[in-house]
């Protein structure tokens, strides 16, 4: 299986492409290809200091989802409409939503569209056939880019296709230490992406950093 990573150089988009790409194929993807080469660089210079194998290759965010059969959507909100509208091919794809809608006011707030969730806005402006799941939103850019550290977190999966949903706990249980929960489905979203504004507000308040989630 080919991960695609659209908007695979930002804050979470390279540490996935770092951690992703010791493990499986991954397609880094940009609206500048040159952008994803030197996250690709980044990739293999890292694995190579490890000592580790590295699979992974740079492309438009428009080969990215030609190539993938899953893609992870790594987009801040307002830009996911451009992003989308802009890139054919999306029938019957996996897509992997960790996608947060807020705003920093006075604290972190949860500031969904009127759909409810980033998960059901997608669904709205992605072809029927799209196989949507939330994944990964409570988890801080800065933890995936510390390569030798594990990720020693519980992730929350929504989604209405079992069988995509299935892939992608899989998927999580194969990074680090992540551990995959079935979440519910993909209108249960909302739930899982406003857990990030309260731990940003707790991280905040508490002088603590990259707060996480773990169910036990
Ligand atoms: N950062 C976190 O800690 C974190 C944690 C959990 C979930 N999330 C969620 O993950 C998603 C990505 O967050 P992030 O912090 O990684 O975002 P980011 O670094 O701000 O941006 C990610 C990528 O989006 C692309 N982009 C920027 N402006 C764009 C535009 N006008 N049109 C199209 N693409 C544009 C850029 O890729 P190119 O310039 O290469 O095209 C950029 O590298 C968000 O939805 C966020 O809610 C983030």
């Amino acid at each position: 299986m080919r991960v695609g990573i659209v908007g695979g150089t930002g804050d979470i988009g390279e540490g996935m492409a770092m951690r992703l790409s010791r493990i499986m194929d991954v397609c880094v993807g940009s609206r500048d290809p040159s952008k994803a080469q030197d996250t690709c660089n980044t990739c293999l210079l890292s694995a190579k200091e490890c000592g580790v194998d590295c699979s992974v290759k740079a492309g438009t965010n428009q080969e990215v989802v030609e190539q993938s059969d899953l893609i992870i959507l790594a987009i801040p909100f307002k830009h996911l409409k451009a992003t989308i509208e802009g890139i054919n091919g999306w029938e019957g794809k996996i897509v992997v939503s960790p996608v947060n809608p807020m705003e920093r006011r006075d604290s972190f707030v949860y500031t969904p569209p009127q759909e409810g969730s980033a998960a059901l806005y997608l669904q709205k402006i992605l072809p029927p056939s799209t196989r949507i799941c939330t994944a990964f939103n409570n988890i801080a850019g800065n933890r995936w880019c510390a390569i030798s550290e594990e990720l020693e977190y519980s992730v929350p999966v929504c989604g209405d296709d079992m069988e995509a949903k299935q892939i992608v706990m899989d998927l999580v249980d194969r990074i680090s230490s992540l551990k995959a929960f079935d979440a519910g489905p993909l209108s249960s979203s909302h739930i899982v992406e406003s857990i990030t504004p309260l731990l940003l507000n707790v991280a905040r308040f508490n002088k603590m950093k990259d707060v996480g989630i773990r169910f036990v």
